[in-house]
């Protein structure tokens, strides 16, 4: 089968021709300034593939890296970067992938999962028309930086190349595609693992999968790539001995840190790469002075910020986005979930969950209790084993409680509950949706009913 049958309908060869008389020739205006650069840029992210080596019913995309999926890492990475357009390429369990980024992302399905460069063929009647040049990146390698997504793209107008690719030198080649460079050390083509063949099984430069074309180069030659008989695939990296073969300028640049290259194929990989990433994590927080007792079992998505003095004790969880305040102890056994948002000096104890919730200065919060969807005032103590229902089957709802308060041992919030401040809820309450605590109260029971201190009147 040519490249051409294996497009959708759409894909004629009059629509070929009219995108290049259009397209043609590559305008090598190198826009001004990085923003322009990358602006001037529609990214690709080769996403439809099923992963089969994960053997998972998830698309492979979905799999998290800390708490973050690779999809999520890789489109938030290229914003950072400064591109404004992104397309992901979609097929193995497509409407999952498009219902969890639908808000940011664009989308484009392969039909059939015939390899990376129909892949990206599929792609070229949706990218942007605005956008002459074109990032195309693996949705398995998550720890590309926006750093070196500029650099790709720099080096691709500064040159004015047909093709930048990504590439690392690396102890272990297995498993990657290697470069092919000529005695001049230009790059010749990239060959597969499969393909290799005696000495260039020894090759150490690898393919990371990250490219940087022309578009207008892109439409008119992605449909050459012919299908690789072993694999019955057609291999995008072809594209590399096309472009050379016309005369086309192809060149590298490589990662700028040691790891970034790592394509996660393997439940193995993604064991890896997660470790390296907590590992970065708890590292970079130790260093702006954070004590983190056991590095090893700190779960510290990189997204998370902690405030100087903090402490993490062991197995301690915080997952993406969460702040955490100067001169907090969390753990150990402590699960700070997505919204989350703890003051200074703050205390979270062990079997801790808090789920998109904000818990004021200097509160305390130590043992075996859930908060979810809270506003926690300041100096609050939460006693052991304290539970807001937030959820009653249908909506989340919001506890509110404001400073002071003291939630005795074992108190169940049933949400939506305002407890106001400097109140007081009996160990073992349970404290009704909408029946809320007056500001100094004292209630006890279940139902939680307000205690009338004697001598004192029902104000
Ligand atoms: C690919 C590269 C290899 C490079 C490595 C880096 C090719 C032919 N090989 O190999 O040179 O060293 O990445 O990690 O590109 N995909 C689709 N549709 C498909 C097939 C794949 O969208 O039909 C997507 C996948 O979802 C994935 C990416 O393309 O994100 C790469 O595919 P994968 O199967 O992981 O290729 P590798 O063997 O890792
Ligand atoms: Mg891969």
């Amino acid at each position: 089968m040519s490249r051409f049958e294996s497009l959708p309908a759409s894909h004629n060869k009059k629509q070929f021709a009219d995108a290049n008389d259009e397209l043609d020739p590559v305008r090598s205006t190198e826009p001004n300034n990085r923003e322009e650069k990358m602006k001037n840029v529609t990214a690709v992210i080769l996403a439809a593939g099923m992963g089969s080596r994960m053997r998972s019913d998830v698309p492979k995309v979905l799999h998290r890296i800390a708490s973050r999926t690779m999809l999520e890492r890789i489109m938030s990475n290229l914003k950072r970067s400064g591109v404004e357009d992104i397309l992901a390429v979609v097929g193995y369990k497509a409407e999952r992938i498009e219902n969890l980024f639908r808000e940011q992302l664009r989308f484009v399905r392969q039909p059939e999962l015939l390899g990376s460069g129909d892949a990206l063929a599929h792609a070229v009647d949706f990218m942007n028309s605005r956008e002459n040049s074109v990032l195309v990146t693996c949705g398995d390698t998550p720890l590309i930086s926006p750093a070196t997504f500029r650099k790709i793209v720099k080096t691709h107008f500064r040159d004015n190349a047909s093709c930048v690719l990504l590439t690392a030198r690396v102890d272990d080649p297995s498993s990657y595609g290697r470069i092919l460079r000529d005695k001049n050390g230009n790059i010749a083509r990239i060959i597969e693992e499969k393909d290799l063949i005696g000495a260039e099984k020894k090759i150490n430069e690898i393919n990371v999968g990250t490219y940087c074309f022309h578009k207008s180069e892109i439409v008119k030659y992605i449909r050459e790539i012919e299908m690789n008989e072993k694999k019955k695939e057609f291999y995008l990296t072809d594209i590399v001995d096309i472009l050379r073969k016309k005369g086309k300028k192809v060149i590298s640049v490589s990662c700028g840190k040691k790891e970034e290259h790592i394509g996660v194929n393997s439940r193995k990989e993604l064991a890896e790469v997660n470790a390296l990433v907590y590992r970065e994590k708890a590292e970079e927080l130790m260093s702006s002075g954070v004590t983190i007792v056991d590095p090893d079992t700190a779960y510290i998505d990189d997204s998370a910020s902690i405030g100087r003095d903090t402490i993490i004790f062991p197995n301690t969880v915080i997952e993406s986005g969460v702040r955490v305040g100067k001169g907090c102890r969390i753990g150990p056994f402590a699960r700070l979930r997505e919204g989350t948002v703890l003051r200074d000096n703050v205390e979270i104890g062990n079997f801790v969950e808090i789920c998109r919730s904000e818990i004021g200065k200097s509160s305390r919060v130590k043992h075996h209790t859930y908060l979810g969807d809270a506003v926690v005032g300041k100096d609050v103590n939460v006693g052991a084993g304290t539970i807001t229902a937030n959820y009653d089957g249908k909506e989340k709802n919001r506890t509110i409680i404001g400073d002071g308060v003291f939630l005795g041992v074992g108190s169940i919030l049933i949400a939506p509950i305002k407890v106001g401040s400097g109140a007081v809820i009996g160990a073992g309450s349970v404290v009704t949706r909408n029946k809320n605590v007056g500001k100094g109260k004292v209630v006890a029971g279940v139902p939680a009913k307000e205690i009338i201190k004697k001598g004192r009147r029902h104000e």
